[in-house]
């Protein structure tokens, strides 16, 4: 059975949420549009054609959901920072009341003994920027760093822990090279920019916080994934080291000072292109955790498309697999295996598994909402942890996605996350039986 106190008195439990997906109020006391507003304001950019309206109404409940995540028996609380909300040009003039809101949610959290952890950046990038080039100027660099500035002065007294980028692979591959995120650019030019300047960013924030914040605890939240090859043959073995390296080596790497995974992609040497002198120095720094983000498993094979990769995915709903509302393939094994890859880079000092959840329909039925399966994914994925901490491996946190339901990006209300339940009409919660699971589990 599995017990609080197996992981250790250290170890951090906690939940993400993002600025998107909970906050809603999208214009509310002067926040300027970020690409996500653009992108959601056309509904028939959402799978289902939602409209977002004010989502998880976090800008006006954020109280009421701290006091759950206290509840539940949390004591992280990992949130992002709307940029567009504190800058809504994305530079230049700040708007007070958007620092005001997140100075409420520090001293919020703190009031609960919950440690926040900030998230600079979650995807929403501001519109004005964009319409300069966004990810693909290099100026990104200036931006982020003046906007990571305003947020160490305003919130660094009393936040120590920072995560400097969620997932720059979703933002940049979905964004920016397939066009299926926001800001809907494509191509592997625009891939590659976006993805070396994200690099640039993650490290060059990582050292003004260390820089300005005595103590900071600072990190990066990487997507990953258990990836296997779909046979034996040579062809398909190759495309699947191929498709590990952009879903698990790609950042990295070059954020450890190794450089892009070229060994198995030669052709990526095109983003020596992209280069500036002394580049090189600048793309590394010695995080003090890294939070990887686990919740499917990818199975990979020879593919003439995309460039560069040459791989693709096998659709799990061809493979007679488990699969989510996302119609992802759920596998809470392979987080061991995925923990078990990183832990061959010996400079990662400490991980937090900064993010994994799943998503089914959930209903709610007399009150209550009876989400068994959710609850056996989090389990697995505890057992898991569990056992690669007993190999020795410092995984040392786990941040449940999410506490509660939220907007899930282009696939909007539908895919339901939480262990806790929203009725997005009225905004009302429900602890799901997932939810109370955690509470007596943490309270044990
Ligand atoms: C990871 C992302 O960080 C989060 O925004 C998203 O909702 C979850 N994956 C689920 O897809």
């Amino acid at each position: 059975m599995l017990k609080r106190n197996q992981f250790g008195k250290d170890f951090k439990w906690g939940v993400t949420i993002s600025a998107f997906q909970n906050e809603g109020w999208a214009n509310a006391d002067g926040k300027g549009a970020s690409i996500w507003d653009t992108f959601t304001n056309n509904t028939s950019n959402i799978n289902n054609g939602d409209e977002i309206g004010n989502a998880a109404n976090f800008y006006k409940q954020y109280e009421q959901d701290i006091l759950l995540a206290k509840q539940i028996g949390l004591d992280v609380f990992r949130f992002s920072i709307s940029w567009s909300r504190i800058l809504p040009n994305g530079t230049g003039s700040i708007n007070n009341e958007g620092i005001d809101y997140y100075n409420r949610i520090i001293d919020c959290c703190l009031s609960h003994q919950l440690t926040p952890y900030i998230t600079l950046y979650h995807w929403d990038l501001p519109q004005a920027l964009e319409d300069q080039g966004g990810w693909t100027n290099r100026q990104i660099v200036h931006w982020f760093l003046d906007y990571t500035q305003i947020c160490i002065q305003h919130f660094g007294d009393r936040v120590k822990h920072w995560v400097v980028m969620n997932e720059p692979m979703t933002f940049t591959g979905l964004g920016y090279f397939t066009g299926y995120h926001a800001p809907q650019k494509k191509g592997i030019l625009n891939f590659l920019k976006a993805a070396h300047h994200a690099v640039l960013c993650m490290a060059q924030g990582g050292r003004l916080i260390r820089n300005t914040i005595a103590n900071a605890q600072i990190g990066v939240a990487l997507s990953c994934s258990h990836v296997k090859p779909v046979d034996r043959k040579s062809k398909n073995v190759r495309a699947a080291k191929r498709m590990e390296a952009l879903l698990n080596r790609f950042f990295i790497e070059p954020l450890l000072g190794m450089g892009y995974p070229i060994d198995v992609m030669p052709a990526l040497k095109l983003i020596n292109l992209i280069f500036k002198k002394g580049d090189d120095q600048l793309m590394s720094f010695d995080f003090d955790f890294i939070g990887l983000q686990y919740y499917f498993r990818v199975v990979a094979r020879h593919s003439i498309y995309p460039p560069i990769l040459f791989a693709d995915e096998v659709p799990p709903v061809k493979r007679n697999v488990k699969l989510n509302t996302m119609n992802l393939d759920v596998y809470p094994k392979g987080l061991k295996k995925v923990l078990k890859f990183y832990t061959a880079y010996k400079k990662i000092k400490s991980f937090i598994i900064s993010e994994s959840g799943v998503c089914y329909p959930d209903y709610l039925v007399n009150g209550h909402v009876y989400d068994a399966r959710r609850l056996k994914y989090h389990q697995m994925i505890l057992k898991q942890i569990k056992k690669s901490r007993k190999q020795g491996i410092p995984v040392n946190g786990y941040f449940i996605w999410t506490l509660v339901d939220n907007f899930e990006w282009k696939e909007g209300f539908e895919p339901r996350f939480g262990i806790v339940h929203v009725d997005f009409k009225s905004q009302q919660r429900t602890i799901k039986l997932s939810g109370e699971w955690f509470r007596k589990f943490l309270h044990s």
